[in-house]
């Protein structure tokens, strides 16, 4: 996820003075992440196909969804379409496509975790408009052939995980709760973050930390983690987050975040692989889509925003401006790191890398999509209130031409 949101409303609605920033907040022991935490933990406990009339069906599965109306309202649902919500979650943005779609439109829903699919079956039962699988989305193209299903009006990606996935402590994704070192969104995954932090190469963990995380202590966190599983395995998420605070630990005033919300994100996108699925889907994404079909992708961190910037203006990480992204943002133009953006400039001129020249040069992209925005669109303020988690979502919209 981002690590701050810059929208204006964002802007608008600034955090109280000592409130402590959305992911902190959210996984601090016992916090009320508004979804009322017993009613929520007895929820993980029982089966899915309950009667949950008294809750709508998204606080029943334990994720609001965020920034629908936006979404909706980029889609433009025809009635007849056929649409593809490759991130099903808790069904928020997939139901809100039924409800728009007539008797003759189509759903097709993906997600990787089965809880996801289950729970649309409870809640799609008998809606023959709506079809599931259990599919990764950067294998949307294959799926849309293989089963002749034709190109899409609109898709959807809600990047990231869901609510329920990272309050579920069996899953590992919370720092905060103990839990096995899991983080695979996918339970079929080979891979788990506990293999990663006692298996991999100490190297090969220091860039994770840093190309993942932009942890400016990458390389010396490796290395304290290397030393600590030579005594003895990192067993569970607090034993991880308490090593992290140790070894990030700084005098002075506490941080505002939380040392391991890096930490942790970046063993999420690595386990998972999330950057590449995403840099996979959108190589084909155009090719799913009919002439005018809509393609909305929600991202909740940086680098995926910036692989969908690219994408949607026919660019790619590689023919990119490498000055791009530092203009604005000060970030590195992909995930190399933290660098600061004087720097960057800096080495840049002096290498002779690149040149004013050189970009007035190279030839513009032709992009398969028109904008529906020239800047990505963020929360309103009242959304934020609704639900935290939407402070640093990015949603991004093209149509394909
Ligand atoms: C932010 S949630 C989506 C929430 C959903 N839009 C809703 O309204 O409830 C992201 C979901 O994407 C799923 N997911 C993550 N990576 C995926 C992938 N490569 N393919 C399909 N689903 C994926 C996660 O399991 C999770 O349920």
């Amino acid at each position: 996820m981002a690590k701050k949101s810059i929208g204006k409303a964002a802007k608008k609605n600034p955090r109280k003075a000592g409130e402590k920033p959305r992911e902190a907040r959210e996984n601090a022991p016992g916090a009320d992440r508004g979804l009322g935490e017993d009613l929520l933990a007895s929820r993980l406990e029982e089966p899915l196909e309950g009667t949950w009339d008294t809750l709508s069906w998204s606080k029943a599965f334990g994720h609001l969804p965020v920034m629908v109306d936006q979404t909706m309202e980029c889609l433009n649902v025809k009635a007849d379409g056929f649409y593809v919500d490759c991130t099903l979650g808790g069904g928020g943005h997939a139901r809100a496509i039924l409800e728009r779609l007539g008797e003759n439109g189509r759903l097709l829903g993906l997600d990787v975790d089965p809880e996801a699919l289950k729970w649309a079956q409870a809640w799609g039962q008998g809606d023959k408009r709506l079809s599931l699988a259990r599919l990764s989305f950067d294998r949307l193209e294959e799926c849309l052939r293989e089963k002749d299903l034709g190109l899409a009006d609109g898709l959807v990606v809600d990047l990231g995980f869901n609510s329920r996935q990272l309050f579920d402590q069996k899953r590992g994704f919370a720092f905060s709760l103990n839990g096995p070192l899991d983080m695979r969104l996918n339970p079929s995954l080979p891979i788990t973050a506990g293999q990663i932090v006692n298996g991999y190469p100490e190297p090969k963990l220091s860039e994770i930390f840093w190309r993942y995380g932009e942890e400016r202590s990458a390389k010396k966190l490796a290395r304290l983690i290397v030393q600590r599983r030579d005594r003895e395995p990192i067993n569970n998420t607090l034993e991880l987050a308490a090593l992290v605070e140790k070894a990030l630990y700084r005098p002075g005033p506490k941080p505002k975040i939380h040392p391991a919300t890096k930490v942790f994100m970046a063993l999420r996108l690595a386990v998972n692989g999330e950057l590449e699925v995403l840099e996979k889907f959108l190589a084909q994404a155009r090719s799913c889509l009919t002439l005018g079909g809509i393609i909305v992708i929600i991202s909740f961190h940086s680098l995926e925003d910036r692989l969908v910037k690219l994408s949607f203006r026919g660019e790619t990480v590689e023919n990119a401006d490498p000055l791009d992204g530092l203009k604005t943002s000060g970030k590195p133009a992909f995930a190399g790191g933290p660098k600061s953006k004087k720097g960057h400039f800096h080495k840049a001129k002096q290498e002779r890398i690149i040149t004013p020249d050189d970009l007035k040069e190279a030839p513009k992209p032709q992009s398969p999509y028109r904008l529906l925005h020239k800047k990505a669109l963020v929360a309103t303020e009242a959304q934020i209130m609704d639900n935290p988690r939407s402070r640093s979502a990015k949603l991004r919209a093209a149509q394909a031409v």
